[in-house]
Parts: C-alpha cells; structure tokens; sequence
C-alpha cells in the first residue's frame, strides 16, 4: 500500500508522529510537510523533523515537478494530519497552491481514499461549509477529538486510540484497538 501524508501547521504534530511510526510499518510513505508544519512541529516536536525521512521519502511542500503532483501517479490513499483549516479551505476551493493542496486535489479527482484530520476549536460557519462540501464529495473528515471510552490513563493512550481508528479508515489493520462493547 502506498500513502501520501501531508502535515499541516495545525496543533498536534504528536499525532502525525505517532501516525508516521506506525504506519511506516504498513505502507510506502510519500510525505509533504507545509511550511508552518515544519514551524509547529519544531514547537511542539522537535526531534521528529529530523527523524522524517527514515519513514519515508519527503518532497518540498513548493515543488510540483515531482511524481505525487501528476494525476499518473499511483497510491492509494492520502492523509493530512493535522489538517489546518487553512488548507482544509483551500482544499475545498479546489486552489492547489502547494504539493500538499495538489496531492489532495489529485487523490480527489481520482477517486482515490483522502482523509483529512482537522485540529480547530470553535468552528466558525465556513469551517463548517468547507468540512461539509468535502464530506459530500466523500473526503473523510476525521477531526483529531479523543475518545474517553476507552478509559485512557495517559496522553498517549489518547492519541494511539485515535490513531488506531485512523488505520482502520485507511484500511490498515490497527492492532490493540479497542473497540466498544467488544
Ligand atoms: C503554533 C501554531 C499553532 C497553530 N494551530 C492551529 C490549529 O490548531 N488549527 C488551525 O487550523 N490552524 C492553526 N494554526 C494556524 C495555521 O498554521 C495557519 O493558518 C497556516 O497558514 C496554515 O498553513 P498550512 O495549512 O499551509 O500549514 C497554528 C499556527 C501556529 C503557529
């Protein structure tokens, strides 16, 4: 299987990190950081942005002369995480400004998986057009938004949980999720 995986300057570079590492396992990784990713992950996740490469290979989030930006190119699924609701914007504008935007755009006209994982609080009303204009045209929204069920001690029981469930839309086993009354 292989995956596109943009990160976005939206809060929350542990769960693209935490994603990354496990699904690295599964898939072949293409991955886009945007400019304020970078910005974000060096705030909230040093380290990980040196680390990126060993999971896969990593494109310059301005150059569109690459593979991922053409139509031709085969995979099977795209993922932003975090998604910023800058980009979830322009994503359902159709204005492909950046590799992250085109990738997107392609995987759309395509037909192809794209999952985007907003991190925002509130929404305001275009948030909310632009989440449900996508959600119609069969992008999946996956907000970043914990589940207590679960009963999590620690943060990172928080985040592997919503990660698991986040392998399990792409269609890739999660293992240990726990699922409700099972
Ligand atoms: C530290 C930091 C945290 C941010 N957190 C969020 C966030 O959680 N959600 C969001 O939509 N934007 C957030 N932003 C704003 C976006 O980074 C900004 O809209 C940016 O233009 C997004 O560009 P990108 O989508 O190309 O990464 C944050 C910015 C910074 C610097």
């Amino acid at each position: 299987m292989r995956v596109i995986v943009g990160i976005t300057g939206a809060s929350g570079a542990i769960y693209a990190q935490k994603f990354i590492e496990k699904l690295f396992k599964k898939a072949e990784l293409e991955i886009i950081v945007s400019e304020v990713g970078k910005e974000v992950i060096k705030q909230e996740n040093p380290y990980f942005l040196a680390e990126l490469s060993k999971y896969g290979k990593v494109y310059e989030f301005n150059d569109y002369n690459v593979s991922i930006a053409s139509g031709s190119h085969l995979f099977d699924a795209m993922i932003v995480i975090p998604c910023s609701m800058k980009t979830l914007g322009l994503i359902a504008n159709g204005i492909a400004n950046n590799l992250i935007i085109r990738a997107a755009e392609v995987c759309m006209k395509e037909k192809r998986k794209l999952i985007l994982c907003p991190r925002e609080s509130p929404l305001s009303p275009i948030h909310l057009e632009n989440m449900s204009k996508l959600a119609k045209l069969g992008v999946i929204i996956a907000p970043l938004m914990p589940a207590f069920y679960t009963k999590p001690e620690t943060i990172n029981d928080l985040i592997e949980h919503t990660i698991n469930r986040l392998m399990d839309l792409l269609g890739v086993s999660g293992e240990h999720v726990k699922r409700w009354r099972e």
